[in-house]
C-alpha cells in the first residue's frame, strides 16, 4: 500500500506515477490556480493535473517555478482538448501546452475525450511525441472499454493510464478489471463525485468509526482500489486534509460496504455522448 504522498504506482513503460495528486479544473488562471498548486506542492503534494481546456496551464506553470521543488520531482499532467484532435493538430497543442505551462516536457499527456472517430489519429500523435522521448507517458481518459479495445487494435504503445470518472456511487468494475488485464493504470477524476458525495450516511459512519473525513474515507477507498486519484480543492486546509490518509486502512467489511454504494450514476457526462468540441 502506498505509505506516502510520495508513494507511486509503476507505469508498464517502468514510470512512476504518484498514486496521489491535485486537480486543478474550475480553479481559476492567476492567482486561484498558482496558490492553490504552491499550497499543494509545499505540503508534499508532487503530482498536479491539468488540461487545456481548464485554461491554467499558465499559472499551473508559475506554481511550479515558484514552488523550489525540482521539476524532476513532480510529475505534470495535461489534455489535448477534443477540437484539437487529430495528428497534426494535436502535435501542435502538445506544443502549445508545453509553452504555457513554461516546462520541456510533460510525465503524462491524455486524450481528454475519445469522441467517435479521431482518437486513433490523435494516439499517432501521442506515440511519436512519446518515441521522441518529449512525454515520459501517454494515456487517455474517459475511455471505455469498448474504446480501448478499438485503440489497442492498432495501437504500436499501450496507453499507461485511463482517467475517468470514478467514485463510491460509479464503481467502474468491469473496466477496473479491464485495465488492470491490460496494464493501464486506472486514475479517478470527480474522486469526491463534486463534493456530492461527502453527506452520505454510510461514509460518514464508516468516517466517525476511524476518527475520519468523509473525504479521506474516499480517497482512501481508492488507494485500498488501486486507482490514482486527483482530488481538486483551493482551500490549503482541504489539500493538506485530503492527503491525509496514510494512516489508516479500511477494514475488508467498510470495503465491502462501500461497494455496496454502487448505483453507476455519473456526475460528468457519459463518454459515448459527450462530443462538445468535436463539431466541424
Ligand atoms: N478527464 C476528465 O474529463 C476530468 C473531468 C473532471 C475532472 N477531472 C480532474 O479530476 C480532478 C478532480 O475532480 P473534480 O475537481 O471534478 O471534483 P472532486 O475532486 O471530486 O471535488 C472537488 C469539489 O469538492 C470540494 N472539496 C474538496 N475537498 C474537500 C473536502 N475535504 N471537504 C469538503 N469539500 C471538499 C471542492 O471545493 P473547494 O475547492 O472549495 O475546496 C470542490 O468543490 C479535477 O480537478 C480535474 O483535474 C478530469
Amino acid at each position: 500500500m502506498p505509505t506516502s504522498l510520495k508513494s507511486t504506482t509503476r507505469l508498464h513503460n517502468g514510470v512512476e506515477m504518484p498514486w496521489f495528486g491535485l486537480g486543478v479544473y474550475k480553479v481559476k488562471e492567476g492567482s486561484e490556480v498558482i496558490e492553490s498548486v504552491k499550497a499543494a506542492i509545499k505540503n508534499g503534494y508532487r503530482s498536479i493535473d491539468t488540461a487545456a481546456i481548464y485554461e491554467n496551464e499558465e499559472g499551473v506553470g508559475q506554481a511550479i517555478r515558484e514552488s523550489g521543488v525540482p521539476r524532476e520531482e513532480l510529475f505534470i499532467t495535461s489534455k489535448v482538448w477534443n477540437s484539437d484532435q487529430g495528428y497534426e493538430s494535436t502535435l501542435q497543442a502538445y506544443e502549445t501546452s508545453l509553452k504555457k505551462l513554461g516546462l520541456e516536457y510533460l510525465d503524462l499527456y491524455l486524450i481528454h475525450w475519445p469522441g467517435k472517430d479521431k482518437y486513433k489519429e490523435t494516439w499517432k500523435a501521442l506515440e511519436k511525441l512519446y518515441k521522441e522521448g518529449r512525454v515520459r507517458a501517454i494515456g487517455v481518459s474517459n475511455f471505455h472499454i469498448h474504446h480501448l479495445e478499438e485503440l489497442l487494435k492498432e495501437a504500436e504503445i499501450k496507453p499507461m493510464v485511463n482517467q475517468v470518472e470514478y467514485h463510491p456511487h460509479l464503481q467502474q468494475k468491469e473496466l477496473l478489471a479491464f485495465c488492470q488485464k491490460e496494464g493501464i493504470q486506472l486514475e479517478a477524476w470527480s474522486p469526491l463525485k463534486q463534493g456530492q458525495l461527502l453527506q452520505d450516511s454510510t461514509l460518514t459512519e464508516i468516517a466517525e468509526k476511524y476518527g475520519k473525513t468523509t473525504a479521506q474515507v474516499i480517497l482512501r477507498w481508492d488507494l485500498q482500489t488501486k486507482v490514482v486519484t486527483i482530488p481538486k480543492s483551493i482551500k490549503e486546509q482541504r489539500i493538506i486534509e485530503n492527503a491525509d490518509i496514510f494512516d489508516f486502512e479500511l477494514s475488508q467489511e467498510d470495503m465491502e460496504k462501500i461497494a455496496g454504494l454502487n448505483k453507476d450514476e455519473r456526475v460528468g457526462p457519459n463518454p459515448d455522448e459527450f462530443m462538445v468540441g468535436f463539431e466541424e
